[in-house]
């Protein structure tokens, strides 16, 4: 909950990934009654990339993680842990352990984190308390999302908002410290809003020596999309709010503003609720619709790459979703010299 460091945490590069199938809003419409103009206007996607059957999330997961390391002149080697936000994964048990494997990150520990959207930003805190106790070094954090297997592709409300993909950062133990703080949330009494359940087959129910032995499947992803909207345009400013107030900044001093893309008009809608001007929030909605634990990582990636972010810049990474969990923190970036 605070910014005060014994150590340094700074973003070293960054990488991502996507699937190179796009669905376009005019294919969608031939699959479910919808339109380009509905989802144009209402979201401001207009296409979303989706996984081949034959490719996996830890293929995905595996590119932006060895752009990033590749970015950051390290060997896979280096790392000392690996964090793998995601909701989708491929094992319960955790699929961290097959992108190490995958990536030959032979001496990191590796473990998922699974907060839906708000996956990586809660990743990447928790990376940075790693760092600031001294105990980690170089630490992958990596955002990935398939929720296209997870949406009823029948259901017109949801499946026209998700698309697949993969963002990874590198966060290193530094002199410098570029995290100036944070602010987590959960309200779990809202967690039916966004949620994707287990439930159990009644026919699946064998009573043997009063012993219950039963088994179940995953539901397709439910959402009730109007209480999600009311909850992002109503909690993240306040999130940024408390933040900035705990890195003593104004909304004065954001050179940059990077929300998880949910809705062009949530991004919007905060942005105005913050008096932040809109050329100043970055948005990509429109390529790939929402990643979840994935959007946030690939936005930031892309404005490294087009040389955007500049020394000095403050850059405000807000994240929100099922759980209800949100989270902000505040960057100042500092190249290394
Ligand atoms: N195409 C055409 N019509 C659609 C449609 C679609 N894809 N989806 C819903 N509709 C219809 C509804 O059936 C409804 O019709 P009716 O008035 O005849 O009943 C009408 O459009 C309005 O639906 P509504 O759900 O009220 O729309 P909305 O303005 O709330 O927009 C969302 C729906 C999902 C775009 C919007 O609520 C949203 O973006 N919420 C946040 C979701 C989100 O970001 N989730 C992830 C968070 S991490």
């Amino acid at each position: 909950m605070i910014g005060y460091n014994t150590l340094g945490v700074h973003i070293l590069s960054t990488g991502s990934a996507v699937p190179d199938l796009s669905i376009t809003n005019e294919t969608l419409s031939t699959l479910v009654n919808t339109s380009d103009k509905w989802i144009s206007t209402r979201t401001g996607i207009k296409e979303r990339r989706v996984l081949p059957k034959e490719q996996s999330i830890i293929d995905l997961a595996k590119n932006a993680s060895l752009e990033a390391i590749n970015r950051g002149l390290l060997e896979p080697n280096d790392l000392d842990l690996i964090i793998l936000a995601t909701s989708s994964q491929n094992d319960l048990f955790g699929s961290a352990s097959q992108l190490q494997a995958a990536i030959g990150a032979n001496h990191a520990a590796a473990f998922d984190l699974t907060a839906a959207c708000s996956g990586f930003i809660i990743s990447l805190i928790t990376a940075s308390q790693f760092i600031q106790t001294g105990s980690y070094k170089n630490i992958l954090v990596v955002g990935a999302d398939i929720l296209s297997r997870w949406v009823d592709w029948s259901d017109r409300s949801t499946c026209i908002l998700f698309g697949d993909g993969a963002g990874a950062a590198i966060v290193q133990k530094n002199y410098k410290n570029d995290l100036l703080s944070f602010k987590l949330n959960t309200k779990g009494s809202q967690a039916n809003q966004l949620s994707i359940l287990y439930k159990i087959n009644k026919q699946n129910i064998k009573i043997h020596k009063s012993i219950p032995f039963m088994h179940g499947q995953y539901e397709y992803l439910k959402m009730n999309g109007k209480e999600v909207y009311k909850f992002a345009v109503s909690q993240v400013p306040q999130s940024i709010q408390e933040c900035l107030k705990l890195a003593n900044l104004s909304t004065n001093d954001i050179s940059w503003l990077i929300l998880h893309q949910a809705n062009q008009r949530i991004l919007e809608a905060v942005a105005e609720k913050l008096s932040i001007p809109q050329d100043k929030m970055i948005s990509n909605i429109s390529k790939y619709g929402n990643t979840s634990a994935a959007s946030i990582p690939i936005a930031l990636h892309e404005v490294f790459k087009q040389g955007k972010i500049c020394n000095g810049d403050i850059v405000v990474i807000a994240g929100f979703g099922a759980g209800l969990t949100w989270g902000t923190t505040i960057i100042q970036w500092n190249a290394l010299e």
